[in-house]
């Protein structure tokens, strides 16, 4: 496989919880044209056994590599734990970047040495993250709250970033990691960012004092540009940077995701990716 700098970066989660990370690519890299896929048709993937998501992020990787890509972001916890690994056997030459819960740059944030972490069943029982959290919580000697957040994707995906329904779950997983004196919380799912606002209400409605919150969505566009440059495939300064949209879900549903949480229009296309 050979790739050259003009080309796309493919980027996906199972729905629009990459955005999180993808508004942080742009900002890194203007003049990177960008592929989005959403695969709404078949989130949440917290809820689906492991076989399933690896199937999906493979699918979707040949996807956007027959599109054009140079490099995969894994916009996705959930993926990244499941599928990130495969996806690199599959593809060896390819710049492949996943996201996972930033535990080391909240074991050095909090003060009280107490994280909460946020993140789908799915991740949080994933072998890479177990074997994350277990290194970081031995150097560090931070104690890890772990805090499953089912259906708060679904929430987030459908739209709801204030509903009482989505403010009822988001204080069901909060109250008890702030209760037991987290004063740092990781957001690992990329939906989680936009119920930012919703978190930090429910944060001051606790009295606990300041908590900080990790988000790593600026971490992982770094993390794209350095290898980007490492293999000489950075855009050129001369290239317009875009974003080219599919979804296996509703075409219309994602056109509205971005331009109410980046404000951006654009043009979904509907697609499904063989298995
Ligand atoms: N956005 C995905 C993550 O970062 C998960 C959402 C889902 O369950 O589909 O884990």
């Amino acid at each position: 496989m050979t790739f050259t700098a003009d080309a796309a970066v493919g980027v996906f989660d199972s729905g629009i919880g990459g955005l999180s990370v993808l508004r942080h690519i742009e900002a890194r890299l203007p003049h990177q044209p960008l592929l989005y896929f959403a695969d709404t048709g078949f989130a949440p993937y917290g809820e689906k056994p492991q076989s399933e998501i690896v199937a999906r992020s493979l699918a979707i990787a040949d996807f956007l590599l027959a599109r054009g890509a140079k490099a995969l972001v894994v916009a996705c916890n959930t993926a990244t734990v499941a599928a990130v690994g495969v996806l690199r056997a599959r593809y060896p030459s390819l710049p492949v970047v996943g996201v996972e819960p930033g535990l080391k740059p909240a074991a050095t944030l909090s003060k009280k040495r107490i994280v909460g972490v946020m993140a789908t069943e799915r991740t949080l029982a994933g072998e890479k993250f177990l074997t994350l959290l277990d290194k970081v919580a031995d150097s560090s000697k931070v104690r890890f709250l772990l805090q499953g957040c089912t259906g708060l994707a679904s929430q987030i995906e459908a739209g709801q970033l204030d509903s009482s329904a989505t403010r009822e779950l988001v204080q069901r997983y909060l109250d008890p990691l702030l209760a037991q004196g987290a004063d740092t919380i990781v957001l690992g799912c990329t939906h989680y960012p936009f119920v930012l606002p919703l978190i930090r209400e429910v944060i001051a409605a606790a009295k606990v004092g300041p908590v900080t919150i990790v988000d790593t969505g600026d971490a992982i566009a770094r993390q794209l540009a350095r290898l980007l440059i490492a293999r000489g495939l950075l855009a050129p300064e001369t290239q317009a940077g875009s974003v080219t949209c599919f979804t296996s879900g509703s075409t219309t549903a994602l056109e509205a995701a971005f331009s109410s949480l980046l404000g951006q229009t654009v043009v979904a296309t509907a697609a499904e990716p063989a298995i």
